[in-house]
């Protein structure tokens, strides 16, 4: 399988990361992620199997000094993208499985204990709010505190269509999940961020994030 998700590098999304993530945890939270929290990521391709790719999230949250690498959780569902960064960082914590699965296994170990969850996912809103919800309900019941949760989504499919959809979307998908109403309720959580939008500049497939956080 030939891997190449140069998107992940791209300066808009190293710029979205600073805007989605880092900013708003130094405005509402701390300055970086506080000792003993963890960073949940899905980790998409940090390196090419021999290097490392050079602004990847990885490496952007380390160089800002927002994580340090023990600090990193990089969830994987492709087994092929979990292989290559293993190969290249042994060391850091990449698991291959789905996150939410990963997250509540980590529970389960008593080792859950995260800061940020950034749920950067290509889904289109509608499935994306649906499991973004259950993330959401999951922090509340299990009370962690002192996190900020991200979602990303695809504004339009990747592999065609024209329909676009609009933060407005994610929001309507929310008011009718049960899930998210009693949670966001139930656990004080506070929005950030509506939307940024950002686009790679190879890519056709415009993004779009809500952020919540809980101190
Ligand atoms: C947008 S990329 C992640 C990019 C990375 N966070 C960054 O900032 O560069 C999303 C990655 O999540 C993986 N993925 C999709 N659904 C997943 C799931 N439910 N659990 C774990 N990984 C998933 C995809 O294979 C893809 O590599």
């Amino acid at each position: 399988m030939k891997l190449n998700q140069k998107n992940w590098s791209d300066p808009n999304k190293i710029q979205s990361r600073r805007e989605n993530i880092i900013i708003p945890y130094r405005e509402h939270i701390a300055n970086k992620l506080l000792p003993l929290k963890q960073f949940w990521t899905l980790s998409g391709q940090c390196t090419d199997g021999n290097n490392p790719l050079e602004g990847c999230e990885l490496l952007q949250m380390i160089e800002e000094q927002f994580i340090t690498p023990d600090q990193y959780r990089g969830v994987e569902l492709t087994p092929e993208i979990y292989k290559m960064n293993k190969l290249v960082y042994p060391n850091i914590q990449f698991i291959n499985d789905d996150f939410y699965s990963a997250m509540k296994q980590s529970y389960q170990n008593n080792e859950f204990n995260p800061g940020i969850v950034n749920f950067d996912s290509t889904y289109l809103p509608e499935r994306g709010i649906t499991y973004l919800s259950d993330i959401l309900y999951f922090l509340t019941d299990i009370n962690i505190k002192q996190v900020l949760l991200i979602g990303n989504f695809a504004k339009m499919n990747p592999y065609g269509g024209h329909k676009r959809h609009e933060p407005n979307d994610m929001i309507k998908y929310l008011k009718k999940n049960d899930r998210f109403k009693y949670s966001f309720l139930k656990g004080g959580w506070k929005y950030y961020l509506i939307s940024t939008t950002y686009k790679c500049k190879k890519s056709r497939t415009p993004f779009m994030s809500i952020s919540f956080y809980r101190n």
